[in-house]
């Protein structure tokens, strides 16, 4: 047993909708959050950058005492992750691993799209595990940049959401895919607007079976809470222009305030 937070990670509001899920599968896990909002976005920056940013934000959440660290960034998760679980000795989790997962248990017809930002496609890392777990499945790619400053911005139902869906999504009708899988955190916030453009497929939403393996790590080490709930959760972020909190109401349905460090100091 271990009443030690959780530290979950992303490059700004998006790992929030990775935290949701964990409120709802891990009620008593304490969360210590921190959205990289001065630097976001992630997607179009280089490895070596994100790997900076994402060595420091460790860093940040090991001096806050954390049992365990979730990369709620599939930026970071697909290029640093080899990385971080080798310089840092703590269990850590990614979204990729997860969402390839639940994206070969979900396909039937074994043709699967991948969206997420463009270092995230240009990684190859979904299409690497998927293939490794199932080398008969297709995989069709697609970085899809716009959707992080359109969920950062609040505009996930509008004109303009719909119509960037639109032309970023149209070609999947072409594949054939029966599942799409939403490779960036903050995907989820456009959830509706995307289901619009792709029509009747399978959405994989990585965040859910990443929080379901986050309960069998925490178990399979004993370090699971004993708390049956908590609400005792922190959130922190490099720059705050109060779109942070608009967001966590909108994914949380609660507004928590986000206190604001400096994150080049670690
Ligand atoms: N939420 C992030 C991801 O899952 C990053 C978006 C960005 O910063 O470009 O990839």
């Amino acid at each position: 047993m271990d009443n030690r937070p959780i530290g979950v990670f992303d490059s700004g509001v998006g790992g929030l909708t990775v935290v949701s899920e964990f409120f709802r599968e891990l009620p008593g896990e304490e969360i210590i959050y921190f959205g990289d909002t001065a630097r976001v976005p992630y997607g179009c920056k280089s490895k070596e950058i994100i790997t900076k940013y994402s060595t420091q934000i460790v860093n940040f959440l090991l001096g806050k005492n954390v049992k365990a660290v979730v990369i709620a960034c599939g930026t970071v998760s697909s290029n640093c992750f080899d990385y971080l679980t080798q310089r840092f000795d703590i269990p850590m989790l990614g979204v990729v691993t997860s969402g390839a997962y639940s994206c070969c248990d979900t396909t039937k017809n074994k043709k699967v799209g991948v969206i997420g930002t463009q270092r995230t496609i240009v990684s190859g890392a979904y299409e690497k595990i998927i293939k490794e777990l199932n080398p008969e499945i297709s995989v069709y790619s697609k970085a899809c940049p716009l959707f992080v400053p359109l969920a950062e911005e609040g505009w996930v139902e509008n004109e303009v959401a719909e119509k960037t869906a639109q032309i970023y999504l149209r070609d999947f009708a072409d594949y054939g895919i029966d599942t799409l899988v939403l490779g960036c955190t903050h995907y989820p916030l456009l959830l509706s607007t995307i289901k619009k453009a792709v029509g009747n497929i399978n959405i994989v939403n990585p965040a859910k079976s990443a929080a379901v393996k986050m309960k069998e790590l925490l178990a399979q080490k004993e370090i699971n809470s004993q708390n049956e709930a908590t609400n005792n959760h922190t959130f922190y972020v490099s720059d705050n222009s109060g779109m942070f909190e608009k967001i966590c109401n909108l994914v949380l349905g609660k507004t928590y305030e986000a206190k604001v460090i400096d994150i080049e100091q670690y």
